[in-house]
């Protein structure tokens, strides 16, 4: 006889909907395959009225106590978001031994550790492949399959909205805003959708990517990011000309033992694996001189196909039993984070000069004198003024941008130059 494990929703949005559509379809399958039938027991929303389709409106509540405070409920599934009340409620569920699977990057980028020893204390399980790159099972991959790779290279697209955006825009001429009303629309983009194209998303899950794979405690404020929302359009059409693609990246990696994460519009060669990730697709690629490169690909984003990372979670605690390796918290290995500035890459510079003779000779003594090398010049007049764009050899990310600061204050350069990362290349990180 089946055995039933009855499931608390928080939440029942655009993931939530995926979720219920999926333990419906395949409830047989499951049941089959596992021994247990999943039933939905209660589920927390605001709106009583609205329609959820699939779902019996006697299991919905507005208050949190009927899922809390029910000790028969056996797992609860959080894909409600926000930071607070939702940190103190799943504290509490872990506590008393409720195992937890969620979706929310930004809580567990800013409260993954608290989380996961009040998992270990309880005796719960705390689960969240949901939470980077949708579909991808990233963290299991590096939690469990390469463990041990000693990674050292996490780099990738991990946010699907500003994906979309910018294959979109490059794809079928659309525009900035119709792009992201278009991600809106279909389901990829947070309730804020700043937190996608601000980069806050992606250094959120750039935040826990890092944490498994380099074991160390890595949280929100140590990843400086930027997103697309500053990004000029005619910087992605120059990136193209040179044989460039733009993408929102999430760059992570040992310097020196030490970890190095951030989150940036970054150009990639044309041919590399990540140019042709397109839509709301993500990938990562992982690099260790063990394994070497391994890239994983597929969904980043949108209802069902996160739902899927979602109840593949809550079958992994129904196999697993605590105090295995699996429920246990994060190793801490306990590597510093890297001083600023100190990750070499190769880099874009675009320049608005004043054509006048010899500037070109006098923006290249400049990078001469701080060591900065030039690979490629593309130099375009415009009546009085000239753009003079660069890729720059590799060189420490410091030492450049005090270059750049210098070129700034050339009384002939006419705008602040814009500087982009360089990814993928001979002359880029790797
Ligand atoms: P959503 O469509 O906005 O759904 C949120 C759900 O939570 C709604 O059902 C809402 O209730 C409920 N809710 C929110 N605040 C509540 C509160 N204080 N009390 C009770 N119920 C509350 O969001 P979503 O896109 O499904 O995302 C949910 C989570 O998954 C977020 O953490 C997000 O970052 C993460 N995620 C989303 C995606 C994606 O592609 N969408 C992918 C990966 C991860 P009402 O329905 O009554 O308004
Ligand atoms: N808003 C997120 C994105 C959802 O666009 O990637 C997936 O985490």
């Amino acid at each position: 006889m089946s055995h039933v494990v009855r499931i608390g929703m928080l939440g029942c949005g655009t993931v939530g909907q995926g979720v219920v559509g999926i333990l419906h379809e395949t409830a047989g399958t499951i049941e089959r395959a596992t021994g247990h039938r999943l039933e939905i027991a209660k589920v927390l929303v605001r709106d009583l009225q609205a329609d959820r389709p699939g779902l019996d409106r006697g299991v919905l509540t507005t208050d949190v106590e009927d899922i809390l405070g029910d000790d028969r409920i056996d797992i609860i599934i959080e894909v409600m978001g926000g930071v607070e009340p939702t940190r103190e409620w799943l504290l509490r569920a872990l506590g008393h031994g409720t195992s937890v699977v969620t979706a929310n990057k930004q809580l567990l980028a800013r409260h993954g550790p608290e989380l996961l020893a009040a998992a270990e204390e309880g005796g719960s399980e705390l689960r969240f492949e949901a939470s980077v790159c949708a579909a991808i099972p990233v963290i299991k991959v590096l939690r469990e399959a390469l463990l041990a790779a000693e990674i050292e290279s996490v780099m990738g697209i991990v946010n699907g909205t500003t994906n979309y955006i910018l294959s979109e825009m490059r794809r079928s001429g659309m525009s900035y805003g119709d792009a992201l009303r278009q991600a809106q629309d279909l389901g990829y983009a947070e309730a804020d959708p700043t937190e996608d194209v601000g980069g806050g998303d992606a250094a959120a899950k750039m935040a826990i990517l890092s944490s498994i794979a380099f074991h160390t405690r890595v949280l929100i404020d140590d990843v400086p990011y930027s997103g697309i929302d500053a990004l000029q359009s005619d910087d992605v059409d120059i990136a193209h000309e040179l044989g460039f693609v733009m993408k929102l990246l999430g760059i992570a990696r040992l310097v020196d033992g030490a970890v190095s994460v951030r989150v940036e519009p970054a150009l990639v060669p044309g041919d590399h694996p990540l140019a042709s990730v397109g839509g709301a697709d993500n990938a990562v690629l992982l690099e260790s001189s063990m394994v070497r490169q391994i890239m994983l690909e597929g969904p980043g984003a949108g209802g069902t196909e996160t739902a899927s990372a979602v109840v593949s979670d809550v079958l992994s605690i129904m196999g697993s039993r605590p105090g295995s390796f699996l429920a246990g918290a994060l190793a801490d290995a306990g590597r510093p984070m890297a001083p600023e500035g100190s990750l070499e890459s190769a880099f874009y510079v675009r320049l608005e000069v004043a054509d006048q003779p010899g500037v070109l000779a006098r923006v290249s003594s400049v990078l001469g004198e701080s060591d900065v090398s030039i690979l490629t010049v593309l130099q375009r007049g415009e009546g009085e003024s000239a753009r003079l764009v660069m890729i720059l050899h590799r060189a420490p990310e410091g030492r450049v941008r005090q270059a750049i600061g210098r070129l700034a204050d050339m009384p002939e350069v006419r705008e602040q130059p814009v500087l982009i990362t360089v990814v993928g290349s001979g002359e880029a990180p790797r």
